[in-house]
């Protein structure tokens, strides 16, 4: 129960006269000053105060209300240990709550000075002096209550933490000291401060201390100001977003429709989190989900962007598969995938050592080079086996122009990132082993340069940062290992040669052929149709007829399709259920592939006058070619026909001008030169030739047309002449007696500085055709014609005859003097001579 006095209306003298002293209950204040004209609630707990105001409200008289000095003083005993000046207060409310303590409202009347105490006890009766509100005037003064209520005004406006209705309040008090005393409102104000204002008496005094303090105050507020919009605007960067985010999924949920194109973006923004990219390209990734998310989803450009972030996240940026470095495993797994090629597994060996050992070291680049079918990419994918690397492949035959490695630019239309990029990302890991095939088809119809691309694609020292147009940042290619392959070396453009290390595949003999059907190939496709030995057996003399009869190549590709053509029409068989087994025997190749397509051997069924067989190089492999000369009435010393080069017209002229100065030795008449017109022509299906190395069979065949005398039906011959008869060495020479061999030759004249090349010839072909290596013009008329003409005298010349072992090679007459010969068979460019060897063994890409 609370009970409430209201207080009779108190004597009439207020304000007190001033300057009077008077004897009032007194209650002493913590924390809080009380000013004239102020109401405020008090709460009075102490018992000396609740007797002391009911003391005045029974006398109805005012009370004095002065602060304690020290606010934790609980008992005041003396004057001093309240302040000096207070106030004179009317109650106009007391309530007696429960617990003893009572609630007052009191409305300030006047300033007192507190004199003494007069009692302390039950409750303190003090001696206070009223002091007088002076009236202040002045153009001074006026100033300061102007801009006082300014200050107030602003100080509202700042923010200050009273309401906006006490700065209309302060335009509407003309009173100066009351409109000071106005400014203890402020809970900006200390207690001190408050006390302070109350003890300034002087209203000159007091305004100048409030303006000072407003001063400040707005000054706090201001600075406040200031801090929170720089503290927001930073949040704004970092929360706002997500926090409007966040309500923007939870507005969504609540109306059940999630939208699709947020749904997407913050599927993707997850996606790119989770991508595993360098830092800078996960921002860039960022970045253009950010772009996408402020674009209407209708706009295209949300697509464009969507591909972009799609290409980036789903590239393996730090995915890479663990290589296998047991060169036993490796050499096994090579094995089992290939027959034979034993130098070419021995330097992928030694190539993967070196990778193990250091596998900082940058390698150059392999390039497989060989005829069609010979293994090179199947050997790219078995390298990667036995690596446990990912295999990928791309061909650069066709390709147009550099966009197509390197990508376009985004801003065209459809664009996509290059063929290497698309590749990698095919793979899914960063180091796969990648196949170039067709290194050599490159630069030939091209209308960009690809090959520049290319470059950076396979320097090491730049390929770490591969840039692609469409992605626009850099991706690492240096873990890759870059396998390049093409049917011949020559095509390929230097700079591009120079950073690979080339790999010979010249081509397999009749017996390799053989081994690789019976051994992979029927295996292979055995499986491939569904039967199994059981089904399928070959007879010996079958396989050799399958390879020399129905095929007609270095490699062993129509090998194997021409297999897979027997397995299919057996499967059939055996699948209608005609047949359970099948013998393959020369009848049934007969049933399965028609009559044989190749004759053994190529090379003239008798001995011919004003014909020779010469060894060439094609894209296909070796192979043998006639060279035709006829000799007719005629003024016109040459014609030379069968689509052939500027370098074999050359190497004709050569060849005529050795005969024309060896006339009499070679038994021809002066006069024959100028009555007769020589056409010489090379057919053999109207592709075009070119090289020196038919040079000597086109002087044999000139000699021969001139003299009359037959040439050997069995003899296949390669090499250059010089004009003074000197027999120059060639490339391509395995390639070359593998076809001499297949076309059932019987001899081959070589050049003698060509004996080095002979170690890579298999002994098997070997027993079966007599190597003769010649110098000079003379020993290979010797050899080659069935008659030699009466006054010519030949050195005598080296022959390996059939199956003889090889001598050690003679040290061969130094590269030196071929290099920069007009014509001569090398390219321009050899870094080593290592390199050099390798090159010179396998080169000969022209006839
Ligand atoms: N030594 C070999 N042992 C087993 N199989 C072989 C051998 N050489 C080639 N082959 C097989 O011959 C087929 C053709 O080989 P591949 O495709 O690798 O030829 P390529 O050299 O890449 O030809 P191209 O120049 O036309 O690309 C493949 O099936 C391959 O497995
Ligand atoms: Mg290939």
């Amino acid at each position: 129960m609370t009970e409430t006095i209201e207080t009779e209306e108190q004597n009439e003298q207020s304000p007190e006269d001033p300057g009077t002293t008077r004897e009032l209950p007194l209650v002493a204040l913590r924390e809080t000053v009380i000013f004239p004209e102020m109401i405020v609630p008090l709460q009075v707990g102490r018992d000396k105060s609740v007797q002391a105001l009911n003391k005045a409200v029974a006398d109805g008289s005012p009370i004095a209300l002065v602060t304690q000095r020290q606010a934790d003083r609980e008992d005041i005993g003396e004057a001093s240990e309240l302040y000096e000046v207070g106030t004179l207060a009317k109650i106009a409310q007391v309530v007696q709550l429960q617990d003893g303590t009572v609630r007052a409202i009191v409305q300030g009347q006047q300033r007192l000075r507190l004199l003494d105490f007069t009692e302390s006890e039950p409750f303190i009766l003090a001696r206070v002096e009223l002091v007088e509100e002076e009236t202040a005037s002045g153009l001074e003064v006026q100033a300061l209550v102007r801009s006082v209520q300014g200050q107030i005004e602003q100080y509202v406006q700042s923010g200050a933490p009273v309401p906006p209705e006490a700065a209309v309040a302060a335009r509407n008090i003309t009173e100066p000291g009351l409109l000071a005393d106005m400014v203890a409102y402020s809970p900006d104000m200390s207690t001190e401060q408050r006390q302070e204002l109350l003890e300034t008496i002087d209203v000159h005094e007091r305004l100048k201390l409030v303006s000072s303090f407003l001063g400040r105050q707005i000054e706090i507020l201001d600075l406040k100001g200031k801090i929170q919009s720089e503290v927001k605007s930073e949040m704004d960067k970092t929360q706002r977003e997500y926090i409007l985010r966040e309500q923007l999924k939870a507005i969504q949920r609540e109306l059940g429709e999630d939208d699709p194109q947020q749904a997407e973006i913050n599927e993707l923004r997850e996606k790119v989190e989770q991508a595993g990219m360098p830092e800078e390209i996960q921002a860039r990734a960022i970045k253009e989900v950010d772009r996408m998310s402020r674009i209407p989803s209708a706009s295209p450009e949300v697509g464009v962007i969507r591909t972009y972030v799609d290409w980036l996240v789903s590239l393996p940026w730090n995915v890479t598969s663990d290589d296998r470095l047991d060169l036993k495993e490796a050499a096994k797994i090579l094995d089992e995938d290939h027959h034979g090629l034993e130098k070419v597994k021995e330097r992928i060996l030694e190539y993967l050592a070196v990778r193990s050992l250091a596998d900082k070291i940058r390698s150059p680049i392999l390039a497989f080079i060989g005829p069609p079918g010979v293994g090179k990419t199947s050997l790219g994918k078995s390298v990667a086996r036995a690596m446990g690397r990912k295999f990928v492949r791309m061909s650069l035959g066709g390709i147009h122009d550099e966009a197509e490695i390197r990508g376009h630019r985004r801003t065209y239309i459809g664009a996509l990132p290059g063929r290497i990029i698309q590749n990698v990302k095919t793979a899914g890991t960063n180091n796969p082993v990648f196949m170039l095939d067709e290194v050599d088809k490159i630069g030939m119809d091209f209308r960009g340069d690809p090959s520049s691309a290319l470059l950076e694609v396979l320097d090491p020292e730049q390929n770490n940062t591969f840039q692609d147009n469409y992605l626009e940042v850099p991706f690492d290619l240096s873990r890759v290992l870059f396998i390049a392959t093409g049917n011949l070396l020559d095509p390929i453009p230097p700079a591009l040669r120079d950073r690979m290390e080339i790999i010979q595949l010249p081509g397999y003999t009749q017996q390799e052929k053989i081994e690789i059907g019976k051994r992979f190939l029927i295996p292979k496709q055995l499986e491939n149709h569904g039967l199994t030995l059981k089904n399928v057996d070959f007879t010996d003399t079958a396989m050799v007829e399958l390879v020399q009869a129905y095929t007609h190549e270095a490699g062993v590709r129509s090998l194997e399709r021409e297999i897979a053509n027997i397995m299919r029409k057996i499967a059939r068989q055996v699948a209608e259920g005609r047949k359970r087994k099948v013998t393959v025997d020369s009848k049934k190749l007969n049933e399965y592939l028609g009559p044989p397509r190749f004759e053994y051997g190529e090379l003239e069924k008798e001995n011919q006058i004003g014909s020779a067989t010469g060894l060439v190089v094609t894209e296909v492999g070796g192979d043998v070619v006639a060279v035709e000369v006829t000799r007719m009435p005629g003024k016109e010393d040459f014609i030379l026909t069968g689509q052939l080069g500027e370098v074999m017209r050359e190497s004709a002229r050569a060849g005529l001008s050795w005969i024309r100065a060896h006339a009499d030795e070679l038994g021809i008449e002066r006069e024959a030169f100028e009555k007769y017109t020589l056409h010489i022509h090379v057919p053999a299906g109207g592709i075009p030739k070119d090289g020196p190395s038919a040079g000597i069979t086109m002087a044999l065949a000139m000699v021969s047309a001139f003299t009359g005398i037959p040439v050997h039906k069995d003899t296949a011959m390669t090499g250059e002449i010089t004009l003074r008869g000197r027999v120059l060495p060639i490339g391509g020479l395995k390639s070359k007696i593998l076809a001499a061999h297949l076309s059932g030759a019987g001899a081959v004249i070589l050049p003698l500085k060509n004996q080095k090349d002979l170690i890579d010839i298999p002994l098997e072909i070997r027993k079966q055709v007599k190597l003769i290596l010649v110098e000079s013009m003379d020993q290979v008329l010797e050899h080659a014609l069935v008659r030699v003409p009466k006054r010519l005298e030949a050195k005598p010349a080296e022959v390996v005859e059939k199956g003889e072992p090889i001598d050690e090679v003679s040290p061969a007459a130094p590269d030196k003097v071929l290099r920069g010969f007009p014509g001569a068979d090398q390219p321009p460019a050899i870094a080593s001579s290592k390199a050099a060897r390798s090159v010179a063994a396998g080169r000969g890409t022209r006839g």
